[in-house]
């Protein structure tokens, strides 16, 4: 092991090598489109991947809708090498009815030809099956029951009754698989199948209007479109046990903010969409869905009277033909190309990991507000309360940090949903000499890279946040300019909080040196049993004391800020503040039962917020 100071010097030396030589890896916008593959190349892929395709239809009693939607099935394109099956699920009638027998023979009569037309039925490109229940399962259970995948390379077109399908709609969705399932470069686990119909409702209340106009595209949506939805098999498998579960516990599928959730309010079991959609909310997945010039569409609900319409409402959509595609040719964009959109319809931002000090400078701009930036410190820190802390922000509009942590499944999941982080661990690679389990190393990395973090956003001329993750804000302009203007730095060693306002005396002084001398310090403080957490506080509070710099703790008054400091287990939260912190030495259930008395506890016990809450952008 090499003496602790030459330890130092290689570490910032590789450090610095290392970030300065790191590539550009992270882009706002979008790469070079690749050449475009239109549908009627799709039929000749170079690869073929062998999967099924499995035609699940819906049916009920309606005969006429049934007849026109398996004729508009069976008139597609497929390709002859293809495995198409068809397997039909007809429901019951209930038999709760005190109707008389008149009644009675007219159901089980029409029973009998919805059978008859469907043995009848001639389906040439694979399969048929029919499944013929012997009581009403109703809408929920002939979804949920119509697929357990038997493989990842099996595939589930689910299709209502009263759905007309266009001639095309196989092609496109072979291309969609053999593009962003089967091409490696454009699959991304979040995707849980593509939507037919034409996208036109937002679920979260006060969310943007669909502003869809313009060309034929592919975008990414949360929600599930049930007007001829694919499904992937891996996500559908995961909800059906994670259904099995929350409903096995008596938990109810209830979102905040949702007008489906109102739906099941009223409607209760007889619908299985507010059960997806809160599942898709508790995994930050995503639906692909198609925008077609002219309210034209791939498949078209004609809203027959029945279970979801008292009276006939007609098509909700025109459908698409050979003719209106030639003029609509629509591009299977690289995945990285496509627009991503929540349960609001807000824009969300994936996968932004930023690597090295020189991808950070376009993501701090990004999310800057009123020139001010807040880093949140996942280390330490439990999942539910990051989650429940996220969801604060959410609920407050609050859109200006960047997360910051070491590699993990929770930052690359965190990235996946669309929060900005800055993977430490990836700043630099201090070779095999090191030892990572040395906690001294492993801390002074940490150390160097929120210094060096700060450094950048003072530079780029933002006020700067740092803090815990042990936070949860009360207000939407809690991390704004909101102290005196007096001083440039502002500590709060036992809230673990440090504000740094941009200004050319601080950034003077938090130069390379500084933050190298901060990291210096661990070992010191260390031995004077300064715990982890509150080790580079401890160090910039000693440094501008040596230095004599001018500095304000904030731990004791708040001077300027109403900080609702909360010690040991004793947490007191004052409401009208601005924030609540806690001490590092909260205990988890001490923590969650405060916030949770103040309706400050926002997370399920998925740890995902309870609420959708839209903010118009
Ligand atoms: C395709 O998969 C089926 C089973 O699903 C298998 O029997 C068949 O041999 C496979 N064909 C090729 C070309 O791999
Ligand atoms: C009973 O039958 C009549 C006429 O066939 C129908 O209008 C009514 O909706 C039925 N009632 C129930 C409860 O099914
Ligand atoms: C996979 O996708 C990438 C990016 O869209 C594309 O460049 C490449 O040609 C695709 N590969 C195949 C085999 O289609």
């Amino acid at each position: 092991m090499a003496p602790p100071k030459q330890k130092y010097l290689q570490l910032l030396l590789l450090f610095l090598l290392l970030s300065l030589s790191s590539l550009f890896l992270f882009s706002l916008s979008p790469s070079n489109p690749t050449p475009q593959i239109q549908l009627h190349q799709i039929h000749s892929p170079k690869t073929n991947p062998n999967f099924t395709f499995i035609i699940k239809v819906l049916t009920f009693n309606r005969l006429s809708s049934l007849s026109r939607c398996l004729h508009s099935l069976s008139k597609a394109h497929y390709d002859s090498d293809d495995k198409i099956h068809l397997h039909v699920f007809i429901d019951h009638f209930s038999q709760d009815s005190q109707n008389g027998s008149a009644d009675l023979d007219q159901k089980l009569d029409l029973s009998k030809q919805i059978l008859g037309f469907v043995d009848g039925f001639d389906w040439k490109f694979g399969e048929k099956l029919v499944h013929y229940r012997t009581s009403n399962a109703g809408l929920q259970a002939q979804w949920l029951e119509a697929w357990w995948p038997s493989s990842d390379h099996e595939f589930a077109f689910v299709v209502e009754d009263d759905l007309e399908v266009s001639p095309l709609y196989y092609r496109f969705l072979k291309g969609l698989i053999l593009n962003y399932y089967y091409n490696a470069s454009n699959f991304n686990p979040s995707i849980y199948g593509a939507s037919l119909q034409r996208p036109r409702f937002v679920p979260g209340k006060h969310g943007n209007k669909m502003q869809l106009n313009g060309e034929a595209r592919i975008f990414l949506y949360q929600l599930v479109g049930t007007w001829g939805q694919l499904l992937f098999p891996r996500p559908w498998k995961e909800f059906r046990l994670w259904y099995d579960t929350h409903k096995a516990k008596g938990m109810k599928p209830f979102l905040e903010g949702m007008v489906t959730t109102g739906w099941y309010k009223k409607m209760g079991e007889k619908i299985w969409t507010p059960w997806f959609i809160k599942f898709i909310q508790s995994r930050g997945y995503f639906n692909i869905y198609t925008n077609f010039p002219n309210e034209r569409a791939l498949s078209v609900s004609h809203r027959d009277a029945g279970v979801n319409y008292g009276k006939t409402a007609g098509p909700d959509s025109y459908l698409l033909d050979e003719d209106s595609m030639s003029s609509n040719s629509l591009e299977l964009y690289p995945l990285n190309d496509l627009k991503w959109y929540d349960f609001c319809f807000r824009e969300v931002f994936t996968d932004r990991i930023v690597k090295s000090l020189n991808e950070l400078g376009p993501v701090l701009q990004f999310v800057q507000k009123k020139n001010s930036v807040l880093l949140v410190s996942l280390y330490r820190m439990r999942k539910t309360v990051i989650m429940n802390m996220l969801c604060h922000f959410e609920r407050l509009n609050i859109r200006n940090y960047i997360l910051i942590g070491r590699t993990s499944d929770f930052l690359l999941d965190l990235s996946r949903r669309g929060h900005p982080v800055v993977d430490a661990s990836q700043f630099s690679d201090f070779g095999k000499s090191i030892n990572f389990q040395d906690l001294t190393v492993e801390l002074m990395k940490e150390i160097l890279v929120k210094g060096y973090v700060i450094k950048k956003s003072l530079e780029l001329g933002y006020n700067t946040w740092l803090v815990d993750g042990n936070t949860v804000p009360l207000s939407s302009d809690s991390f704004l300019d909101s102290f005196d203007r007096t001083n440039d730095f502002y500590i709060g060693k036992d809230i673990r909080l440090l504000y740094v306002r941009s200004s050319s005396s601080a950034l003077k002084i938090w130069g390379d040196d500084f933050v190298y001398n901060v990291a210096s310090l661990v070992d010191t403080l260390i031995k004077d049993s300064v715990s982890r957490g509150g080790i580079l506080f401890s160090a910039v509070e000693k440094l501008l004391e040596k230095q004599n710099e001018k500095f304000k703790g904030v731990d004791e008054t708040g001077l300027g800020l109403d900080v609702g400091s909360v010690r040991a287990n004793q947490m007191s939260l004052k409401i009208e503040n601005k924030l609540v912190f806690w001490s590092s030495q909260t205990k988890f259930d001490t923590i969650q039962r405060q916030l949770a008395n103040s309706n400050l506890w926002v997370v399920d016990s998925d740890s995902s917020c309870t609420a959708v809450v839209c903010h118009p952008s």
